[in-house]
């Protein structure tokens, strides 16, 4: 299937976990695509992972959260890639406490990657997007922005921002052909899920209900491109402004 050949791509947060399997998918899928992540040896290991696509692949170092390196790297990146197709908002942050006890530097940290750094580079990809006239967005919601995911407060926080700020662009740029969803993962084996950051005295049977019904634990990453690929690609095309929860079945 190469249901991306000649479109251009822009993923970030590449360097690891569901950034970096959606990398992989689309180029395999025949994508040029534009891998961006804060962590360059991240970046290094997806190229090593690429193989042969790696000739349609280009890197860069990009902070999310600094409308500077948005507007030069990001928009450098999407300069040199000809223009945008479709653009992944993959880059995130995890980190959990007590919400009595979160303080103002920990929650603007969260929200400055998360909602802020969606934003930034959405507002820098918006004019190439909607250049062509078939743009799609695919925006990072998460399970926890609709259940219950204690110690989560900031982040569930960010992840229902980013899913009434995606609904909000589909309608709005809907005339030019913008498709923006969300996909809203949850249980995914990834870096943030192995270092949650969940506090010393956890009460864990507050986070019973995180247990996928499907398979013997958490998924792969590569269960989420999947489907990024399907929303992304001409399958999607009447799919706009929703979210896609992909977890397992394990908030049915
Ligand atoms: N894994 C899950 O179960 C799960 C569930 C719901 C939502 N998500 C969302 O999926 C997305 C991908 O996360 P993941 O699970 O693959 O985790 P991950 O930690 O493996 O990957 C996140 C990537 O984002 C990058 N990043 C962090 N801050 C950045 C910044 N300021 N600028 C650029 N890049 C930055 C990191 O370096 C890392 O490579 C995130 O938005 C996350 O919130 C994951």
């Amino acid at each position: 299937m190469n249901r991306f050949d000649g479109r251009r791509i822009l993923v970030t947060g590449a360097g690891s976990g569901i950034g970096r399997a959606t990398v992989l998918r689309l180029l395999e899928e025949g994508g040029r695509v534009a891998a961006a992540d804060v962590n360059e040896e991240g970046l290094a290991a997806t190229r090593e992972l690429a193989g042969k696509t790696a000739e349609r692949l280009s890197t860069v170092t990009v902070d999310i959260s600094d409308e500077e390196s948005v507007r030069t790297d990001a928009g450098g990146a999407i300069e040199e890639l000809g223009g945008l197709d479709v653009l992944v908002n993959a880059a995130g942050i995890l980190d959990s406490r007590h919400t009595e006890t979160m303080t103002l530097e920990f929650w603007n940290r969260i929200i400055g990657v998360n909602l802020t750094g969606t934003f930034l580079v959405t507002r820098q990809a918006l004019p190439a997007l909607l250049a062509g006239g078939s743009g799609v967005v695919v925006n990072f919601s998460s399970t926890s922005a609709s259940f219950a995911h204690p110690y989560m407060a900031a982040y569930a926080a960010t992840k229902g921002g980013i899913q009434s700020f995606t609904h909000a662009i589909a309608s709005e740029y809907s005339k030019q052909g913008l498709r923006a969803v969300c996909v809203a993962p949850g249980s995914i084996s990834s870096g943030m899920t192995h270092n949650p950051g969940l506090p010393e005295d956890t009460d864990y049977s507050l986070l019973a209900k995180l247990s996928p019904m499907l398979g013997e634990g958490f998924a792969g990453p590569e269960t989420v491109a999947g489907a990024i690929a399907m929303l992304a690609s001409d399958d999607g095309a009447f799919i706009t402004g929703t979210e896609l929860r992909i977890d397992g079945g394990t908030h049915m």
